[in-house]
């Protein structure tokens, strides 16, 4: 099979669009994609506003699908395939994105293929330089995921444990802006603990010594807030007002903590399966310090990690085309030529 999928995220804030060829049963290629993100737009209010994400992916996406053919030496007669997110994410952002690809794929006469965003991410470490193999664990943290899944095979997903409240990507981000840090809150914060000790505060670690392997971060980010509202009292300040090595050290403390639980609970999720192989996966897994526990404690145990690109990690085009590109290889989904379109905002990875 040679095909050149081209793939349309638009799930969230940003506008990822790529192109990726399929070669027999090699493992497929990336040739080029293309990213805007709308974070600046949204970071006047604090947060996404969905109706703004929509119209900007409007404004987006063909420029973008212009750039990855140019940048690929292609044209729209080489696309054989048209794949875009179907969810879950923010309707009106996932419209777009299905809107697009469906009359593009409609125009071309080629089949449209609708993917899981989730699944997206799962796969986007096969476009790395160091693609795991199957059989694995995997870890996926992203803004409103958290889960461990045992991963057979391309569209054999089992989900191992998950949170019960707010994702870790939510963990930050709420936890960032409690202490005044901007929109996204995971870089933002997870940069300021780089100066702070992780020692200073102690902050729960929720389920941690629980005998499954379920999350639950919700108690964590009440945790911070109680702790910085006393600092706050304390130093007679707002909490945004705080010495800069205040806020460093209760950063550094709600990192450890959030990273110190997915440590662990991947590590059971090993043991539990017994298998030897962990895939990272999500916004979440750019975070540095998660890396460096994860790198450490898996090489303790003879256990393989693997992540995507660094700029893979939170949403792009690539993974999208990828997940599509190794479900059409797998024989797992055909490509449609019915190009009436629908988005599945809540969409759970297990009903693949
Ligand atoms: O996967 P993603 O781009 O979007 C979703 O599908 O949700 O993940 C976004 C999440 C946000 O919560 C963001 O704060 C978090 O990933 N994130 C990080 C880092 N980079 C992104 N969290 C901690 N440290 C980071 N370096
Ligand atoms: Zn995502």
């Amino acid at each position: 099979m040679d095909l050149i999928v081209l793939g349309i995220e638009s799930s969230c804030d940003e506008t990822g669009v790529a192109l990726v060829a399929v070669s027999g049963a090699d493992l497929p290629r990336l040739l080029s994609h293309a990213l805007f993100s709308q974070i600046e737009m949204h970071q006047a209010y604090g947060g996404v506003v969905p109706e703004l994400a929509s119209r900007d992916h409007i404004r987006r996406v063909l420029p973008l699908a212009r750039q990855v053919l140019t940048q690929a030496r292609r044209t729209l007669a080489d696309v054989d395939v048209v794949a875009f997110t179907r969810g879950p994410g923010l309707a009106g952002a996932l419209l777009v994105g299905a809107g697009v690809a469906c009359a593009l794929a409609a125009a071309l006469h080629k089949p449209v293929l609708g993917v899981h965003h989730l699944e997206g991410h799962l796969l986007s470490p096969f476009l790395s330089a160091d693609p795991p193999e199957f059989p694995f664990v995997a870890l996926l943290v992203s803004g409103g995921h958290t889960q461990l899944m045992q991963v057979g095979s391309v569209g054999h997903y089992q989900i191992l444990g998950e949170t019960i409240d707010d994702a870790a990507g939510e963990a930050f981000d709420k936890s960032a802006k409690l202490l005044g840090l901007g929109y996204p809150g995971g870089p933002a914060l997870s940069k300021l603990a780089e100066a702070g000790n992780e020692q200073a505060f102690k902050l729960p670690r929720p389920l941690l010594h629980s005998d499954n392997l379920d999350f639950s971060f919700a108690g964590l980010k009440t945790a911070v807030m109680v702790q910085a509202k006393k600092l706050a009292t304390l130093h007679n300040s707002t909490v945004g007002a705080l010495p800069e090595t205040v806020l460093a050290d209760l950063a550094a403390s709600t990192q450890a903590a959030i990273v110190e639980v997915l440590v662990k609970k991947s590590l059971a999720a090993l043991h539990k399966t017994g298998l030897t192989s962990l895939v990272v996966a999500g916004g979440v897994g750019a975070n540095r310090c998660l890396r460096t526990r994860l790198d450490l404690a898996c090489a303790k145990q003879g256990v393989q990690v693997h992540y995507p690109e660094l700029h893979l990690c939170t949403d792009n085009g690539a993974m999208i085309a990828m997940a599509a590109a190794m479900r059409l290889q797998s024989g797992q989904q055909t490509a449609s030529d019915v190009y009436a379109f629908d988005v599945k905002p809540r969409w759970p990875l297990n009903a693949l």
